[in-house]
């Protein structure tokens, strides 16, 4: 384990590499130099969790041994440069999504925190009895369960705007869904189970015609295409830093200031508040508001880490080396008789869904696994899109910054022989 001392403090995002060298970027991640089975570990299950380079784990080190304190509480040195640490990180992840200030940027423990906060907040100040919340069919759980949730404390509607056969939203019919009833839109930006990307911006112009804000669950867009909040012009936007080869247990809400003002705290705690009496307790500004208790900070750290990590690549490297990855794959695994692929959106991000005839996807992902293949096979948390594909489960191998065409050649003959053990 490395015992790299960190660097001061910079402010900066890191310069662009020009060039995409995936072999260099490969050797950044210790992980993949592990055998599965005996075999070469091709990983493929990016949308699960993403593996971790060795500079994001350094940062995490280098933040135990060398700053960890208590943040926004001492006087003392560690204290203080925990916090300008962490304050930093937060630069970082505003400057990433371009939000206009720090202040509109919550660490939260991941995308679910995020939208459940948002649920639980924003929504109970908003949505009341009668009142709707509007979804799409191809959310994930975690952008479905807290607004049913809202729905059941408040007695209002959740509303499903459908898809086609391809895994695309149906606009016309997610534009008449909005009516005066709707309060607030819950919409993925990238599928998790399909790949389909969503046209975010129009979405969002449909509804703030109508005045009803949208919150965007970003957890498998994040680590595949550059996010503008401004642009999209979303009023909260959701991610997860596991995804995107962050550690776990960290992510990030992004919320207009206005309506993070306005909105009650989520929890009650320690650096949430400025001032408590047992009669009555004042709260902390935005974002300190809702983040009660003694935060992930080695999280936040290591999201950093992350994102100088995405940002010296360069958003749109990763966006057209994954493009070219599920292009490459989509031809290659179509080609092959009885497999057919679950989601065929005209704009999809770095998920391949496919089931193959007589075959269950679980045993697909035993067979791949044996041969060091990692997919996730299931619902994928998005048992509702299942239902529309009426299907119960696909194989999905979903790609990241540090695969290659050899890994899908392999995921390919891996599909052949789970056909041969099966024919
Ligand atoms: N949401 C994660 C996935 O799609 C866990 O696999």
């Amino acid at each position: 384990m490395s015992t790299a001392v960190k660097l001061p403090a910079r402010e900066s995002a890191p310069h662009e590499m020009s060039d995409y060298d995936v072999e260099r970027i490969r050797a950044d991640f210790p992980i993949l130099r592990e055998k599965a089975h005996g075999h070469t570990l091709v990983y493929l299950d990016n949308a699960a969790t993403s593996q971790k380079p060795k500079a994001v784990i350094d940062a995490i080190v280098g933040y135990y041994e060398h700053e960890n304190a208590n943040i926004h509480r001492g006087v003392h040195y560690l204290s203080e440069r925990a916090t300008e640490e962490f304050e930093l990180a937060r630069k970082s992840a505003q400057k990433f999504i371009n939000a206009p200030r720090p202040s509109e940027i919550i660490f939260v423990r991941g995308a679910t925190e995020a939208i459940n906060l948002v649920a639980q907040t924003y929504g109970r100040t908003h949505v009341h009895a009668g009142d709707e919340v509007l979804i799409t069919a191809m959310e994930h759980h975690s952008d479905i369960v807290p607004w049913q949730i809202l729905c059941e404390q408040q007695g209002a509607k959740l509303k499903v705007a459908p898809i086609n056969d391809r895994g695309e939203l149906i606009l016309a019919e997610f534009e008449r869904l909005l009516t005066p009833r709707t309060k607030i839109v819950g919409v993925g930006h990238v599928s998790n189970a399909l790949g389909t990307v969503n046209p975010v911006r129009e979405i969002v112009t449909m509804a703030h015609a109508r005045n009803i804000p949208v919150l965007v669950d970003g957890a498998q867009a994040a680590p595949h295409v550059a996010i503008d909040v401004q642009q999209l012009d979303c009023d909260f936007y959701a991610i997860s830093g596991h995804k995107m080869y962050g550690p776990t247990g960290i992510g990030i809400l992004y919320g207009k200031q206005a309506l993070l003002e306005a909105m009650p705290p989520y929890q009650g705690g320690g650096d949430m508040i400025s001032s408590v009496t047992f009669e009555k307790t004042s709260y902390n500004r935005v974002p300190h508001k809702f983040e009660a208790g003694t935060p992930d900070m080695a999280g936040a750290i290591g999201l950093r880490a992350a994102i100088e990590y995405l940002q010296k690549l360069g958003m749109n490297n990763i966006a057209a080396h994954e493009h070219q990855l599920l292009e490459y794959a989509t031809r290659a695994v179509s080609a092959i008789p009885g497999v057919r692929i679950i989601g065929t959106a005209r704009h999809k991000a770095s998920v391949l869904s496919f089931v193959i005839e007589g075959v269950h996807p679980h045993d697909i992902g035993t067979i791949l696994d044996q041969q060091g293949i990692a997919i996730r096979t299931g619902h994928h948390c998005a048992q509702p899109v299942m239902e529309c594909f009426k299907i119960d489960a696909t194989a999905r191998a979903s790609f990241g910054i540090y695969n290659t065409k050899e890994e899908i050649d392999a995921l390919v003959r891996g599909i052949k022989k789970v056909q041969e053990v099966f024919a």
